[in-house]
């Protein structure tokens, strides 16, 4: 929506340039004819003040600590629906009917087997393989195994694309752990719900009835719920600019996957329960809060800071109310990783340097406490958030294919190199 102009002047040159408002949050400057007109770009390596593209899907307050997917806030979702309902609002944009849910949950689960070949595929990998190495390479590696849905111009191929993607990756998962543990496959159960299923592909064995616990499901479900989307983030940003090129969406998202594993993106939920193990107690957490603020020292506080939220993330505290029942449902009483980390965060939260720079817990700093006491190895966390990763990611590249003004992203530069200058002959170089 239009919201007048705003002018640019610069070098004796006035331009105008639109200025256009959304339904909620800031409004935009449109740079696009700055060049052509004024011969000039905009500079923002980090994006810390650019808008990448226009969207639905899902919106941030950071100042408010406020996460809307199409609307409906994060609290409520976890609270009331499942991870398939949330996959189904935000590729389509409504919550669905009953009759739409189970249809959806129905087709979902039909795609659940992988080709039966790409358990050779993981033959190839060292069995201490990160399962994050596995899970960037057999993602990328569906494009050989269903080749015909990759035509991106054609609906209907995308459709399933998506359905395949959003099925296969958490079976894909669980053979990436199963794999690193030297455990057999477990093929996916068509009884089970989605979470349940996955549960029972990471932690049954073919010798004995597994019986996934309710509880855990519940909670597991509701961490996909909390990971599923997140706006223009890193890994869905780099999903879009590969996706502009008209690259097949199983190479998309595997591209989504290698860059959410940095930890300073999603591998900070590996980090982050490796940095409380190290602190060990609440009585080394000084110490750590000293480095986290020495400036010569580059150890951060992992779980901790965002570049959106400079308030609570809504995510994190329905993270660690979920925590408390996990560790409840397991039994675990004083689980030391849970006080160190509960004690790292009052001192944090009361301390000038933390405050001032508006640094608070972030969804990674609770969830490896739950996934670790769930049983799973912290080289397995990151995986579980690509796992619920996906459908934001599929639903943000499926609004930009289908956007009539894609166009394939190609920033443009500061070059601050060497003027020309002319080749000089090897041996006449000092
Ligand atoms: C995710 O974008 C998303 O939406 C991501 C995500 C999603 O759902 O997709 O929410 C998932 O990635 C969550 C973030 C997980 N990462 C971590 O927990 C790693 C630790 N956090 C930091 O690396 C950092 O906070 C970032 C990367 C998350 C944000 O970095 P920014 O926005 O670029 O902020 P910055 O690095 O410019 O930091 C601002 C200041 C700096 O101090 P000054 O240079 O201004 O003096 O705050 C300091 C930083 O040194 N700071 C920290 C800190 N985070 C920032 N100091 C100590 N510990 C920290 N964790």
């Amino acid at each position: 929506m239009s919201a007048g102009t705003g002018t640019f002047s610069i070098g004796g040159k006035t331009i105008e340039l639109a200025v256009r408002e959304g339904t909620m949050g800031p409004s935009v400057v449109d740079i696009a004819p700055l060049y052509k007109n004024a011969g000039m770009f905009t500079y923002d390596p980090g994006f810390t003040s650019t808008a990448s593209c226009e969207s639905k899907i899902t919106y941030i307050d950071g100042e408010q600590g406020v996460l809307l997917y199409r609307g409906y806030p994060i609290e409520q979702l976890a609270e009331h629906g499942d991870f398939l309902e949330t996959c189904y609002l935000l590729l389509y944009g409504e919550l669905p009917t009953a009759s739409q849910k189970a249809d959806f949950d129905y087709r979902v689960t039909r795609h659940t087997m992988v080709h039966e070949q790409m358990t050779r595929f993981f033959q190839g990998f060292r069995r201490d393989a990160h399962p994050m190495a596995i899970l960037v390479a057999s993602v990328g590696a569906l494009s050989a195994f269903y080749h015909d849905s990759t035509d991106i111009s054609d609906p209907q191929q995308r459709m399933i694309a998506s359905m395949r993607m959003i099925a296969k990756v958490p079976t894909l998962a669980a053979m990436a752990y199963k794999y690193s543990i030297g455990q057999p496959f477990m093929y996916p159960r068509n009884d089970l719900d989605y979470t349940s299923n996955f549960l029972h592909m990471c932690f049954a064995v073919p010798c004995e009835e597994y019986k996934p616990n309710p509880v855990l499901a519940r909670a597991m479900d509701r961490i996909f719920i909390l990971h599923a989307d997140h706006e223009q983030n890193a890994s869905t940003s780099t999903v879009r600019l590969a996706g502009s090129s008209g690259a097949n969406p199983f190479a998309c998202i595997a591209a989504g996957v290698a860059c959410l594993w940095g930890p300073a993106h999603g591998g900070a939920n590996e980090a982050a329960l490796k940095m409380l193990e190290e602190i060990g107690t609440p009585e080394r957490i000084p110490q750590f809060i000293a480095r986290a603020k020495d400036k010569n020292d580059p150890f951060r506080l992992m779980g901790f800071g965002h570049r959106v939220y400079k308030n609570y993330d809504p995510r994190a505290k329905i993270m660690q109310r979920t925590t408390h029942e996990v560790l409840n449902e397991l039994g675990i009483k004083d689980d030391p990783l849970l006080e160190v980390a509960m004690e790292l965060e009052r001192i944090a939260l009361s301390d000038e340097y933390f405050i001032e720079k508006k640094l608070y817990p972030n969804i990674d700093f609770y969830s490896g406490i739950t996934l670790k006491a769930m049983g799973f190895p912290t080289s397995m966390f990151t995986v579980l958030f690509a796992l619920a990763r996906t459908v934001g990611w599929i639903a943000q590249w499926k609004e930009m294919i289908e956007d009539p003004s894609q166009k394939i992203g190609r920033p443009r530069q500061l070059y601050t190199g060497s003027p020309r200058r002319d080749y000089v002959p090897i041996a006449q170089r000092s």
